[in-house]
């Protein structure tokens, strides 16, 4: 087969700063072991996420100088609405500044005390909104997606007897949505068949709850449909994408994702009422209702990128490219989670570091080891981010502890994947010299982006 290149030419460039691995040293100390405290020029290749991090294509810059600035009824609005009710067949649209400001719309308006919501994996921003709310937020994982080094082709499938079983304990009217993370980022940037979105809706039909998927990756996990699931391959992008919104009541989209932007997001949805109470928020919160907190221009670029997202010359190379660095790393004996996600790539930590206990925080401590070897920006999704105290103040960790190394969308060539792969498995041939840390600081909710912590024999 021949290579899979990059389906773009580089028009613009910008530097990659290097520095040494003593200075790295030095920086990660008054980093106090936290990626999210380390200067962006301090970084080699950035991998902490691909949200807001794209390159945008030429048609996307030429877009923004046509932005309509108006506050009110902007051509650039009614493009944006226009794409998005094209693209998902949702007649409702509502611009965002960026997809949990959309989520913290939606869940103050549903969300509150004794309410449950129910998904495949609730992101943490997701969780963090419901939770925030009063209410609680229910993962329901299928059993393949429990088991990082296990293969199937779509391990971010909702577990649909679990789904029944816990609508009939909690009882379908304290549920006052589903949500369809696609793809599933916390579970490993894995996809969800159309299948089981299919089989969601119809259990959310049964019982009368309504069922949003949060978009962020529609793309990539429509692209997955198409190669991985029978009887999809001869259809198109738009038409994958266009059935699976079918099936939902409405989305959350965070448009730093697979719409190309550097910011934004939006609501869309079908129904009136829920509507207007969302826009009524939005007002206070975000912005009048055909900006959103967003520029004009910002709309035009989403306009464009959502688009362009579903071009599959770029999807190919897209999956392709995790894909590429998964094996690698396989092949070198790194425990990676398999099958490639969509938009990262996820190291096991616990089988990477089994001399770290969990309550030493084996992914943060590899993400400082990836930094120190290569100047790799990571980002750990383990007990660090989702680990919670019980009353006698005991670590109760995460299912899994990852290491997420996110790409993002046509920044990085394929020299820049294979480097990475290279310091990957240094760090991993090394692997018994790295310690374990401990937490010295730390916030109440999202404790990852702030956390200080320092090594346990410091
Ligand atoms: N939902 C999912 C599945 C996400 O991955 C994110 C963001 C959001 C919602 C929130 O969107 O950032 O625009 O407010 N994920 C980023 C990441 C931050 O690194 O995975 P946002």
């Amino acid at each position: 087969m021949q290579t899979i290149i990059e389906p773009f030419r580089i028009k613009s460039v910008e530097p990659i700063h290097f520095n040494t691995p003593d200075q790295r040293a030095q920086i990660l100390e008054k980093a106090n072991y936290n990626p999210f405290l380390i200067k962006a020029k301090e970084v080699i290749i950035d991998l902490l996420t691909d949200s807001g991090t794209s390159a945008m294509s030429s048609n996307q810059w030429a877009a923004m100088m046509q932005g309509d600035e108006s506050y009110a009824g902007s051509d650039s609005f009614f493009r944006f609405e226009s794409t998005i009710q094209k693209i998902t067949g949702l007649p409702i649209v509502i611009p965002t500044h960026q997809g949990r400001a959309a989520e913290k719309i939606l869940f103050s308006i549903l969300g509150g005390k004794g309410k449950y919501f129910i998904s495949n994996t609730l992101f943490d921003t997701t969780r963090a909104n419901i939770e925030f709310s009063g209410a609680e937020g229910i993962d329901l994982i299928c059993e393949e997606g429990k088991y990082p080094s296990i293969p199937a082709p779509f391990k971010g499938n909702m577990n649909l007897t679990a789904m029944e079983e816990c609508i009939l304990e909690k009882g379908a009217k304290h549920i006052p949505l589903c949500i369809l993370t696609i793809t599933n980022n916390s579970g490993g940037g894995q996809p969800v068949s159309m299948e089981n979105i299919r089989s969601v809706h119809q259990i959310c039909r049964k019982y009368g709850i309504p069922l949003f998927i949060d978009a962020c990756r529609f793309a990539e996990n429509a692209y997955f449909i198409k190669i991985r699931e029978q009887g999809y391959q001869q259809r198109s992008i738009p038409s994958i994408v266009h059935e699976m919104f079918g099936y939902a009541d409405g989305c959350t989209m965070s448009a730093k994702k697979d719409a190309f932007a550097n910011i934004g997001g939006f609501l869309a949805m079908h129904n009136e009422a829920l509507a207007l109470q969302c826009r009524n928020l939005l007002i206070m919160t975000e912005g009048f209702p055909t900006y959103g907190g967003l520029a004009g221009r910002d709309l035009e670029a989403i306009a464009v990128g959502l688009e362009e997202v579903m071009e599959e010359h770029y999807l190919q190379y897209r999956i392709r490219t995790t894909e590429y660095l998964t094996n690698k790393l396989i092949a070198a004996g790194v425990p990676v989670m398999q099958p490639a996600g969509g938009h990262a790539v996820y190291l096991d930590a616990k089988n990477f570091l089994p001399h770290i206990p969990v309550n030493q925080y084996p992914g943060q401590a590899l993400v400082g080891a990836l930094y120190l070897t290569g100047g790799i920006r990571a980002v750990e999704i383990g007990s660090l981010m989702f680990g919670k105290y019980d009353e006698d103040n005991t670590l109760i960790p995460a299912a899994l502890e990852l290491v997420r190394l996110a790409i993002p969308r046509r920044v990085y060539t394929q020299s820049h994947i294979d480097y990475v792969a290279e310091v990957i498995i240094e760090v991993f041939q090394n692997r018994d010299r790295i310690q374990g840390l401990e937490i010295i600081e730390e916030a109440p909710t999202l404790r990852h982006f702030t956390a200080k912590l320092r090594p346990v024999n410091h």
